[in-house]
């Protein structure tokens, strides 16, 4: 029946057809295909069932949570995020708590989001980015008609930031920079000590501003460990601002979980930046949504020792899957001895396709997340990856 008022004539503009997200293309594809699918693709760490495994730790705050929540509901929290939260997330980024600018943000992409404008606020139009690099940085960067300078990650096989210090010293006007911390995606391989303070050094001198996701704290090495980038770049005097997750370290994917930082000189500047993000967030979506924010505070005050060895637990699942696939595939060693969640494997799309005729699914460039396959599983992924080869 047509409504009182309503005009059929009026049709909606007509729209190019929309981009397709590759990840969850394949997450889509993985699901119609069945039970006994195999999804190594989208970044969740599965359990041995293949479901998404909750770190017990988070469990036990989750469980803490929901009972405050029945008595104390949902207010409108502060642009700015729940304080509390602020504070344990700059704390575990940051370490003892020095001046630093800070919004709760909605995951890892909407953290990004918001110091990509603030990078635009601050007058920077330009950003280098190393490639291979996680699909959305691009996209994230077009959205924000930033221009885009890409560079290679890899020189032989291995990190390198030749590319990237040839152009910070060459560039007359300060650039962005969007590095990743540590568990690089996709390749899980991270650059030299040694070679990434020769360029903070320069980035520093030159007054470029370091964009750094962190969305794997605690996934490659150790809480602190994973951070290094990011204290190395503070130590050299470099303008700093962080995204950080809490997706994959506190795995919680759906509670999209997340803070954007700006490491700051005084206090002034502190209030100012935080201005400007209040009024970013409140452009976007006004405040973040707070239980995954109140679940990561219960984490970090009450049951920090637990979250810390529940990583420690995955740290060495992850590694006993890189030793399992090097042992299936010496050749590949290189490719697969990184740290965190990911790395490429050289194969073709045609074995990547035939792999998903037997409900496997990789990315479409060999990336693969070691977290997506099951432990019980590996010897089932690597005598299907042979077959295919
Ligand atoms: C490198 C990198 N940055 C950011 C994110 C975004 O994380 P979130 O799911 O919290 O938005 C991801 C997620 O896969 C990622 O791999």
């Amino acid at each position: 029946m047509q409504r009182q008022g309503y005009d059929r004539s009026i049709a909606l503009p007509p729209l190019p057809k929309a981009p397709q997200d590759s990840i969850f293309l394949v997450a889509e594809e993985a699901k119609k295909s069945g039970e006994r699918a195999l999804n190594a693709s989208i970044g969740m760490i599965l359990d041995e069932r293949g479901k998404p495994f909750l770190l017990p730790s988070v469990r036990s705050a989750t469980e803490q949570w929901a009972c405050e929540a029945s008595t104390n509901g949902f207010p409108y929290p502060p642009l700015l995020g729940l304080p509390s939260f602020r504070s344990v997330v700059s704390r575990l980024i940051f370490g003892e708590e020095k001046p630093i600018a800070s919004i709760a943000a909605t995951g890892g992409t909407g953290a990004l989001a918001l110091n990509v404008k603030l990078l635009k606020l601050m007058g920077i139009r330009r950003v280098v980015l190393p490639v291979p690099s996680w699909p959305n940085h691009l996209r994230i960067l077009h959205a924000h008609d930033m221009e885009v300078i890409d560079v290679p990650f890899l020189e032989d096989g291995e990190p390198s930031v030749a590319a990237l210090l040839s152009i910070a010293e060459k560039s007359e006007h300060p650039l962005g920079f969007l590095l990743q911390e540590n568990c690089h995606n996709p390749t899980g391989k991270k650059w030299q000590a040694s070679e990434l303070k020769k360029f903070a050094d320069v980035l520093s001198q030159k007054n470029h501003i370091a964009l750094v996701d962190c969305a794997y704290q605690g996934l490659g090495e150790g809480v602190e460990e994973d951070v290094s980038m990011i204290s190395m770049l503070r130590d050299a005097s470099v303008g700093l601002l962080v995204s950080w997750s809490a997706s994959k370290n506190h795995t919680m994917y759906g509670l999209r979980t997340g803070l954007a930082a700006a490491c700051v000189q005084s206090n002034e500047e502190k209030e100012a930046i935080e201005g400007h993000y209040r009024i970013l967030t409140r452009e976007m979506h006004s405040a973040s949504p707070t239980p995954g924010q109140h679940i990561v505070t219960l984490v970090q005050e009450s049951f920090a020792d637990a979250w810390r060895h529940d990583l420690a637990a995955l740290r060495r699942d992850l590694k006993r899957r890189r030793e399992h696939l090097i042992e299936a595939f010496p050749a590949w060693q290189r490719n697969l001895e990184g740290v965190g969640l990911y790395a490429m494997l050289p194969i073709e799309s045609k074995t990547i396709q035939t792999l998903r005729e037997k409900h496997i699914f990789l990315n479409d460039d060999g990336r693969i997340n070691l977290a997506g396959i099951p432990l019980c599983r590996l010897e089932e992924f690597t005598a299907a990856l042979t077959l295919s080869l």
